[in-house]
């Protein structure tokens, strides 16, 4: 939530500025603005209420001078409405002073009162303002950004990422983080700050992380960081595995149709590396040796939206495979009902962003209660695997629309490959079953590659579809999460009413809903599996169908069954149960995009929402 960006080196700092906001944009659009410390010295800010457009459009027509130094920001409202006021950068210090924020300063009404008292005026509705004013005063101090800005974090409560920038020290920036995200990019005679990597990619591999509580000064030919108590500290590098330009369009219509298009590859990627002998080893997993492994008798899953369906498919699987409970609870309700949590238990966080608070926080209880915690995230140098025993990353690259796509058929495929690591260590799966399992989620891309070659059909009834009010859902077993995926993403994708079901459930309550002409899709369970429950589904079809149901049924090749009773049906390839659910849910991604896109709605980001929920 909310993009951050800051530079200092020799290239004019609008273009990077504005070249790092386009690639964080997807975190929040409400609102946009930069603060530029131009040759002479001078403070000059830029912010507009809208899309990041509406700044670039401004600042082609009235060229900021520019500078070499400077701060940008793209915003998703919390205190205060999207409006030009509100928008980042906050002045302090009579305008010598700029600061961004992202995240929630808890204690702000507080600090308020006191600037209040002392005869400053706001020019906003934010938390923010307060944190640029009090940074402003502390400067008139100190004369220092960095003791200025370390006086002030310590006063702070909440979640923040702060940079500041000030006219009499042009050649430097300030940032601090506190349960938001932050890292860094080191460049040759530059460096640079970003929400994420994807902030400065197009310059520099190179990166660097910032723990919780610490402090960062960049300089074009230092980084210096030291942790809120004034303590140096000695921070990680890493190198970003992917380029720049893998976070563009690339011809794509959206960013959403190109990640949907990778899916494949997400979970090709997913698998490299972690299959040895035909067996599963995922060497990140050293964090947990094999005898805690052995030893948990409990996991538990956590995470929210499509993550947590991701968890959901899992749970199906891991139970099944290493015969070890699993629970799946949203991440925002965990820590709050005081869970039953041992040093046995496992927390399995799934988080594509890695920064979503309410899973963050999640971990960070868990751990205090004494569990175990895994990650399975998808963006490196994140908050979250940072704070938990091992990481297993997912390797769909950087999913840029809002509408997760990619990044959920890749924690699927992670959690498989952990769920099979598990039944092989704890063993529950035999070799020869395990290798059979891996055998089928190698095989998984290709038949995704053809699912992918259904879209211009679901194209075709997506338009015929475009005034539709509500869209129907139903699953079983793994299905059910997918019809959960498919609701989700008709929701925030095309603003319409979208409800997934367990099919089972159908007779308790939500069949009162089908009269005739509602839509209903339907994931079909292969007939093939003896346990299979494709009998049940296909009578449950029949049920509404009966009441006027237009069904879409997604079934496998050559399932007859279902012909007489759909009105569509959408193939998919021969896939063992486990394996359906990563094949069923591209249609659905398909299905969502293409409809919103018939309604002319913008499918990389749908109104009201931020790709990454860093805010509670
Ligand atoms: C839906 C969607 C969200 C995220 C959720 C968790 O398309 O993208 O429901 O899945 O906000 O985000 P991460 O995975 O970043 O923790």
């Amino acid at each position: 939530m909310c993009g951050i960006v800051g530079y200092v080196g020799s290239r004019g700092s609008v273009d990077v500025l504005i070249g790092g906001l386009k690639r964080l944009e997807y975190r929040g659009y409400d609102s946009a603005g930069v603060a530029v410390i131009d040759a002479d010295g001078h403070l000059d800010t830029r912010k507009h209420a809208g899309k990041l457009a509406v700044l670039t459009d401004d600042l082609s027509a009235t060229p900021l001078a520019d500078g070499v130094t400077g701060i940008g920001h793209t915003r998703w409202a919390t205190h205060g409405g999207p409006t030009d006021e509100n928008a980042h950068p906050h002045l302090g210090d009579g305008g010598k002073l700029a600061l961004i924020h992202n995240g929630i300063i808890e204690n702000f009404g507080e600090l308020k009162e006191e600037l209040l008292a002392s005869g400053h005026e706001f020019s906003s509705q934010t938390d923010s303002e307060v944190a640029a004013l009090l940074v402003g005063d502390a400067y008139r101090e100190t004369g220092d950004l960095t003791t200025a800005m370390l006086q002030v974090v310590n006063r702070l409560e909440g979640a923040f990422t702060l940079l500041a920038v000030h006219s009499d020290q042009p050649d430097v920036v300030v940032g601090a983080r506190r349960n938001s995200p932050l890292v860094i990019g080191l460049g040759e005679g530059e460096n640079f700050l970003g929400s994420d990597v994807a902030a400065f990619v197009a310059y520099t591999k190179q990166a660097m992380e910032i723990g919780q509580d610490q402090l960062v000064t960049i300089r074009p030919d230092s980084v210096e960081v030291i942790g809120f108590d004034g303590a140096p500290v000695e921070a990680k590098t890493f190198e970003v595995d992917w380029d720049a330009s893998a976070a563009d369009k690339g011809g794509w219509s959206s960013f959403m149709a190109k990640e949907i298009s990778e899916e494949p590859e997400a979970v090709a990627k997913t698998i490299i590396g972690r299959v040895e002998d035909g067996l599963v080893r995922i060497p990140e997993l050293e964090g947990l040796d094999a005898d805690t492994l052995r030893d948990i008798d409990r996991v538990v899953v956590i995470a929210c939206g499509t993550a947590a369906y991701a968890g959901m498919v899992g749970k199906y699987a891991i139970e099944q495979w290493a015969r070890v409970p699993v629970d799946v609870e949203l991440a925002h309700e965990f820590r709050y009902r005081e869970p039953v949590l041992t040093e046995r238990t496992l927390v399995v966080s799934i988080s594509q962003s890695g920064e979503t608070m309410d899973t963050l926080m999640a971990v960070k209880y868990a751990r205090e209660q004494g569990a175990r915690t895994l990650s399975i995230c998808n963006t490196q140098g994140a908050t979250i695997p940072r704070e938990s025993d091992a990481v297993v990353y997912t390797h769909a690259g950087p999913e840029v629309a809002v509408a997760s796509t990619k990044a959920f058929v890749a924690q699927i495929t992670a959690m498989y490959l952990f769920g099979i690591q598990l039944g092989q260590v704890r063993g529950t799966l035999d070799d020869s079953r395990a290798r059979g399992l891996v055998r089928e989620l190698q095989a998984v891309p290709d038949k995704l590659a053809s699912v992918l070659a259904s879209g211009e059909r679901i194209r075709e009834m997506a338009k015929w579809m475009a005034d539709t009010q509500s869209v129907l859902f139903l699953g079983r077993h793994v299905g059910y999460p997918v019809a959960l995926e498919g609701a989700l993403k008709l929701k925030e994708l095309a603003y319409i009413h979208a409800e997934g079901f367990a099919a089972g459930e159908l007779k308790h309550g939500p069949i009162a809903l089908i009269e005739p002409g509602q839509i209903v899709f339907v994931i079909v369970p292969s007939p093939r599996d003896p346990n299979s429950l494709h009998a049940k589904v296909v009578s449950n079809i029949q049920e509404i169908r009966a009441r006027g149901a237009r069904v879409i049924a997604i079934a496998e090749q050559g399932d007859a069954a279902v012909l007489p009773h759909a009105d569509e049906v959408i193939r998919i390839p021969l896939a063992s149960p486990f394996f359906e659910p990563l094949l069923a849910v591209v249609p659905l991604h398909i299905f969502g995009m293409e409809l919103a896109a018939a309604k002319g709605l913008d499918v990389d980001q749908p109104r009201n929402l931020a790709k990454s929920v860093t805010v509670e």
